[in-house]
């Protein structure tokens, strides 16, 4: 069965309790039982991974790749706008990646503006909430 990694970065532990107004009142739980329901009908086994530390992100990458998963959906948090780190390991890891994020970064602060992941992601969501963890998964059971 093909396995795809759900991977979420710093703070998205507090989703359901953390600024509602920005990122919805689901909790991660709930996006991660939504995600499992909908990989089941689709022949896919997905793995939950969320971590508010860099290098444990880093590892968890490393770990599924030399495990064979092919597919990632990664919602980086505040890392997407910092961490040269994480795009490394996302470009050497051999795995396709799809970046999620709850809220339209474009339309926030422009600091959110810049993504040093989505370059080395094949697309970017942004904006869609917990909608935007279908749409990857989605495209990730097809094409990963
Ligand atoms: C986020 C957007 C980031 O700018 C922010 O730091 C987050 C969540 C999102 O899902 O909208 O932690 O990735």
């Amino acid at each position: 069965m093909k396995k795809i990694l759900v991977l979420n970065g710093p703070n998205l532990n507090r989703l359901g309790k953390r600024e509602p107004e920005i990122y919805g009142r689901n909790t991660l739980e709930d996006i991660q039982t939504m995600l499992d329901q909908v990989s089941t009908s689709m022949g896919v086994k997905l793995e939950h991974f969320q971590s508010n530390h860099e290098g444990q992100l880093i590892d968890r990458i490393y770990e599924a790749a030399d495990s064979g998963i092919k597919g990632v959906i990664f919602n980086p948090g505040a890392y997407t706008h910092t961490s040269v780190a994480l795009r490394d390991a996302i470009a050497g890891s051999g795995m396709s990646f799809i970046e999620v994020h709850l809220s339209n970064i474009y339309k926030r602060e422009s600091f959110r503006h810049h993504s040093y992941t989505a370059g080395v992601s094949i697309g970017v969501i942004s904006g869609l909430g917990i909608q935007g963890y279908m749409a990857a998964l989605h495209y990730l059971a097809m094409y990963s």
